[in-house]
């Protein structure tokens, strides 16, 4: 028997720089993405062309409903939009997310719009530095105006911002290029703030202009494990998580920097600056629910106070609280897991574990709107693609959330990544999370034909029986 409540939103997911291409038609402005990939072109597939869902939109939706879906979580591109971010809008880029949605509902599917996903307009990376001006998160809000006065009659879950998190961490995609890292953890802290204060800005917008609409942020999510039983490493794979996630949910619920946060800012001497009203304004922004993006689970160990560690280009202290990348711990090797040939730890009792924890704390209903496995599919000679490890990484994480919400998980719906091909952040057409394979790869666009792969028929019967048949 299923244990999934009846109105479950099984879906799928996908980013627009990820999948859309046209990166330039139709009066679409650069972004930071774009801006990226192509510094990378050389190497791997960039954003122009992507799975091209931009032309294909209609035949891949068509794909969706045959594949059952319930919802699709997808972003809008703000430079398709507001081509230079706080500038005049483009009529088409609307037109072409009209069609989108419309197309999607007449499917019977449920559009989960995501606002911002990795990809500022590039005008405000040149006019503000981005984030670093207070005036970008004004951007962001009249931005988030803009999408619920066009589409809020037929959207009603809203994202605001995928894994800020995350995306804070990636110096390249928050524009930090400076080599002081004193700088560099000073405007990113800055930058930060402005997002939260964005993100609390286009809530309230959502409450204000979308009549029963529902705002969340997603998070990057996961749950380290202490290397061993030792209190300093169950000390360190806290700190990881508080770090990396939990302080980020924090704010966005309490409205303010939990203390072990505002702790580590002002001993790095980073306290952003904040204006008088901003803290209303955070502390009245009310999320509705949680979205989360959740791969793997981490594992950690202390680093003493008294020794040196490098880390790449960078030497830490062991008890330095040190917001870049590891915090007081090191990332560590879990023995007791597989990792996949691109390195992630599979965890689906992690995520059991995630979700728990989330809803014990924050009294939130969830939906995860990331979770897959990337691998490098190929195309065999009967013209399929025979992902049997991606079917055996589904069926754990679902029979993962079957588990929670026997535990008493309020759990809303479950959209892995990605509901076809397209450009991996770090390994372009390489690494590939798809239910639908896209008949190109990082040079060659072939005739990018759509191939349903093993995953898609195993996934569409999960849908049809509810999640019975594993
Ligand atoms: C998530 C992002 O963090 O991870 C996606 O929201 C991304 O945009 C996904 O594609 C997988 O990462 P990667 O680097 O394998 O594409």
């Amino acid at each position: 028997m299923t244990n999934f409540p009846e109105n479950f939103l099984w879906g799928a997911s996908s980013s627009a720089f990820q999948i859309e291409g046209g990166w330039d038609e139709d009066g679409k402005g650069m972004t930071v993405a774009d801006y990226n990939s192509f510094k990378r072109s050389d190497k791997q597939a960039d954003s122009k062309v992507a799975s091209d869902f931009y032309h294909h939109w209609k035949e891949d939706i068509d794909l969706m409903k045959e594949m059952g879906m319930k919802a699709y979580r997808f972003s809008l591109s703000w430079a398709r939009i507001i081509p230079d971010g706080d500038g005049e809008v483009n009529q088409k880029g609307i037109d072409f997310y009209n069609n989108v949605i419309n197309y999607l509902l007449k499917q019977g599917i449920q559009p989960l719009v995501t606002l911002y996903h990795f990809d500022l307009p590039y005008a405000l990376v040149e006019k503000y530095n981005g984030w670093e001006c207070r005036d970008c998160a004004f951007a962001f809000e009249r931005y988030a105006r803009v999408c619920y006065k066009a589409f809020g009659d037929r959207v009603k879950y809203w994202q605001m911002i995928n894994e800020q998190n995350l995306m804070i961490r990636v110096n390249n995609r928050m524009n930090i290029y400076t080599e002081d890292e004193w700088e560099a953890d000073r405007m990113r802290a800055q930058m930060d703030y402005h997002m939260f204060l964005g993100h609390a800005l286009a809530v309230n917008a959502c409450h204000e202009l979308v009549e029963g609409g529902k705002a969340a942020p997603a998070v990057s999510s996961t749950c380290t494990y202490p290397l061993t039983n030792k209190p300093e490493d169950v000390w360190a794979a806290k700190m990881n998580d508080w770090f990396k996630t939990n302080y980020c949910l924090e704010m966005h619920i309490n409205g303010e920097y939990p203390g072990y946060y505002m702790r580590y800012l002002k001993e790095r001497n980073i306290v952003p600056k904040m204006e008088e009203g901003d803290a209303a304004i955070l502390k009245s922004a009310k999320i509705d629910y949680i979205a989360l993006n959740y791969y793997r689970t981490l594992c950690a160990s202390y680093l003493p106070a008294d020794e040196e560690h490098p880390v790449g280009s960078r030497v830490f202290r062991g008890n330095e609280v040190d917001f870049d990348q590891y915090g007081y711990c090191r990332d560590e090797k879990n023995e007791n897991l597989k990792a996949s040939e691109y390195g992630a730890q599979i965890d689906p009792m992690g995520l059991r574990i995630v979700l728990n924890e989330y809803y014990r704390r924050y009294h939130l209903p969830l939906i995860i709107t990331e979770n897959g496995l990337g691998m490098a599919d190929e195309l065999t000679e009967d013209g399929r693609v025979h992902d049997d490890y991606r079917i055996d990484y589904l069926r754990g994480h679902i029979q993962a959330i079957s588990d929670a919400i026997d535990d008493g998980v309020e759990m809303m719906g479950y959209c892995p990544w990605s509901v076809m091909d397209l450009l991996s952040s770090h390994q372009g057409f390489r690494k590939r999370y798809g239910f639908i394979y896209i008949n190109r790869d990082d040079f060659n666009l072939k005739d990018l034909g759509r191939i349903k792969k093993d995953s898609f028929y195993w996934y569409q019967n999960v849908i049809k029986t509810n999640g019975e048949n594993l």
